[in-house]
């Protein structure tokens, strides 16, 4: 039997409520369910991050090492194993199978000591994930695919009531500038394929291959609007424009356009926190001040 992982409990129970406990307390039949019909046994300790439970699993068929992710189905999730199998293992981690009822991925395995969060220079981590997002992004997407366009859409919708609830001037005007942003490139929201979650702790390690990338929540779009994780993990605010002049110079991205959908980025956040009810994220607005500063 699993045990299921406190942390990932909590965090399914904050982010889904009754549907992530539902998940949670269904997580060790179906992984039972998994390890029997894809002749798996574990060989080491179980993983997680805030969406997943990842298994370290050998096949007792063949001997081959591999990963079995379990996961909540829903509008992020499902466009996982399309991504990485469009990606075919170029720059990303190969999928090996998937159930598609209930999202569950056997995946080939990755060094997990070997995380790009573990590399200590900040700038060389940086490039890292520029340079597999340049070759990820270079992608087109199938049809089928959430769409950027539609996504950014709806933020404009939302916007300005949830703008509204925010007291504070200092808050509100970043996020104006954002949507202001937006509304510029809105009717241009571009059709690559987007990994959407690609911080440091998504990019690992192999001996195929220095880093590879994990767990994408693909969508169709700007490459300009997959810049944002990268910017605000390990946040520096001093650091901010040195990190986005870095990451547009190895996509060849425009920088107009790029700071457009990384405002449009921060804009996204900001609706979730203040839709739950919080103040939108210190850290996000201060990258959207550091991008337009000097630009008004
Ligand atoms: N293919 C893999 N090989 C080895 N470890 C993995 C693999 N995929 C994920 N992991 C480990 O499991 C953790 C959670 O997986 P991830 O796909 O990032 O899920 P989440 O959506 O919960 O962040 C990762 O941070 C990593 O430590
Ligand atoms: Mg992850």
């Amino acid at each position: 039997m699993i045990d299921v992982p406190h942390a990932l409990a909590t965090a399914q129970a904050e982010a889904n409520g009754e549907a992530g406990r539902a998940f949670i307390a269904a997580l060790p039949t179906l992984a039972a369910h998994f390890l029997e019909r894809w002749n798996l046994t574990v060989d080491g300790t179980p993983m997680h991050g805030r969406c997943a439970l990842v298994l370290p699993v050998t096949s007792t068929m063949d001997g081959t090492c591999a990963a079995l992710k379990l996961q909540l189905l829903d509008e992020e999730s499902t466009g996982e194993p399309v991504a990485l199998r469009i990606w075919a293992g170029e720059r990303a981690v190969r999928l090996l199978r998937h159930d598609g009822p209930t999202g569950t991925l056997l995946l080939e395995r990755l060094d997990p000591a070997r995380m790009l969060t573990h590399v200590p220079d900040p700038h060389e981590a940086v490039l890292v994930i520029a340079r597999l997002l340049a070759d990820l992004t270079a992608v087109p997407t199938p049809a089928g695919m959430r769409r950027l366009g539609d996504i950014a859409a709806r933020m404009l919708e939302r916007a300005p009531q949830a703008l509204a609830r925010v007291e504070d001037p200092a808050a509100r005007r970043p996020l104006a500038d954002c949507a202001a942003a937006l509304r510029e490139v809105v009717d241009e929201p571009g059709d690559r394929l987007l990994h959407w979650d690609l911080h440091d702790g998504n990019v690992l390690a192999a001996d195929r291959a220095p880093w590879l990338a994990i767990d994408p929540k693909p969508l169709a779009g700007d490459p300009g609007f997959d810049l944002w994780p990268a910017l605000a993990n390990r946040f520096d605010a001093a650091d901010v424009r040195w990190r986005f002049d870095a990451m547009t110079d190895v996509l060849s991205l425009d920088r107009a356009r790029a700071r457009a959908w990384t405002l449009a980025r921060i804009l996204q956040n900001a609706l979730w926190d203040i839709e739950n009810g919080d103040r939108p994220t210190a850290q996000h607005l201060e990258i959207a001040r550091r991008l337009t500063e000097g630009r008004t």
